[in-house]
């Protein structure tokens, strides 16, 4: 192994606080320094956040979008998808069912538009408050400061807003007409008000290096962020980087250890993207330090249309059969479903 690696390694195994440089050496490691790291964020993981894996129920509630993103499937430009909005009983009654198969914590997600105005999601809020005892994470993208305070009043508990690349001038080809600054601007408010804050990246982005990848992670722990979300970017269709190659498992794999071990403390998702390039994607990053499933709660006639990249898993399944899925494979590596809201530590007393 590397000097470099294992002194990073051993810093990491003592909690110290990583450096760029520390984070770079983990992040270039071959297969067998990786399997160092896995272990030690599998480690990490047990002691930090231990056995519970949490339940996140996501409701891909619309899937318009106003904005163009070169990476996405629902940008606007794609027209050949077929959109849809779930009317708000429908978000509702969904958010009932997903919070009677057990999950307690419920995640509204749809592409970024003004349709449903302030008003009327944070009645979608307090509505499905009101029924059940779940904790509500809302991603619905860059909103007012103004809106994010009405959902924060109407009871919603988290916020996910991916920074999705830390490098700001990608950010900004990726995402015409927005910027870094602007997302993490975002961020603060979302803070400031309150909220536990998720954010999250893509892992193989073309122009991305270890450096950037390195910075994402900086980014996470400045920002104080709660919830990463660190997936593959998969080329979709219909996209100007259609043509691509994306990115691997094993880098993403690397990604979300070395993010274990740079904050232990983190809500880790396994995500849906890790899950689509590999089949057995869930599992492993379940055993490199995730910690979350976001079983998908949306309706089964909706599913093939929040096709944000090709590939997609369950797109045939009911939510009741997403969530055993995900039991199962909590089954699989010998964990169990967390029973609480499944907040942050530092968050244990808010509700
Ligand atoms: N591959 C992987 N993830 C993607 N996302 C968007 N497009 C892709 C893609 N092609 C992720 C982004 C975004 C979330 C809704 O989906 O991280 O925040
Ligand atoms: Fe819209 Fe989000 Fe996709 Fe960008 S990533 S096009 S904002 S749904």
């Amino acid at each position: 192994m590397r000097k470099k690696f294992l002194e990073a390694w051993e810093r990491a195994a003592k909690c110290l606080e990583l450096t760029r440089e520390d984070l770079v050496a983990l992040l270039s490691s071959d297969d067998e320094e990786s399997v160092a790291i896995f272990q030690l964020a599998d480690e990490m993981r047990a002691r930090f956040v231990g056995e519970e894996i949490h339940f996140r129920g996501i409701i891909e509630f619309s899937n318009h979008c106003a904005r163009n993103c070169c990476y996405c499937g629902l940008r606007k430009d794609n027209l050949e998808l077929a959109r849809y909005r779930m009317p708000p009983w429908e978000i509702i009654e969904s958010a009932g069912r997903a919070a009677a198969l057990g999950c307690r914590t419920i995640v509204l997600q749809s592409g970024e538009e003004a349709y449903y105005s302030g008003e009327i999601l944070a009645a979608i809020v307090r509505a499905i408050k009101k029924d059940n005892d779940v904790a509500i994470t809302l991603s619905v993208g860059d909103r007012s400061r103004q809106d994010y305070a009405l959902f924060r009043k109407a009871g919603a508990d988290r916020y996910l807003l991916k920074h999705e690349t830390s490098d700001p001038r990608l950010f900004a080809a990726l995402r015409p007409g927005t910027s870094l600054e602007g997302r993490l601007e975002r961020q603060r408010w979302l803070a400031e008000l309150g909220y536990q804050v998720g954010s999250g990246n893509m892992v193989g982005l073309p122009g991305q290096t270890l450096e950037t990848l390195a910075d994402d992670i900086l980014l996470f722990r400045r920002m104080g962020i709660e919830m990463a979300g660190i997936g593959p970017f998969i080329p979709s269709g219909r996209t100007p980087l259609s043509g691509d190659t994306g990115g691997t498992m094993a880098m993403t794999l690397k990604a979300l250890a070395t993010t274990r071990l740079a904050m232990p403390c983190a809500h880790l998702p396994a995500t849906t993207s890790a899950a689509t390039i590999d089949p057995q994607g869930r599992v492993k990053v379940l055993q490199c330090g995730a910690n979350v499933i976001m079983p998908n709660m949306t309706p089964a006639q909706y599913r093939e249309d929040y096709s944000i990249y090709p590939g997609k898993i369950g797109l045939n399944d009911t939510p009741e059969e997403s969530y055993a899925r995900a039991v199962k494979d909590v089954e699989n590596v010998g964990r169990h479903v967390g029973v609480g809201y499944g907040h942050t530590r530092q968050h244990k007393r808010v509700v």
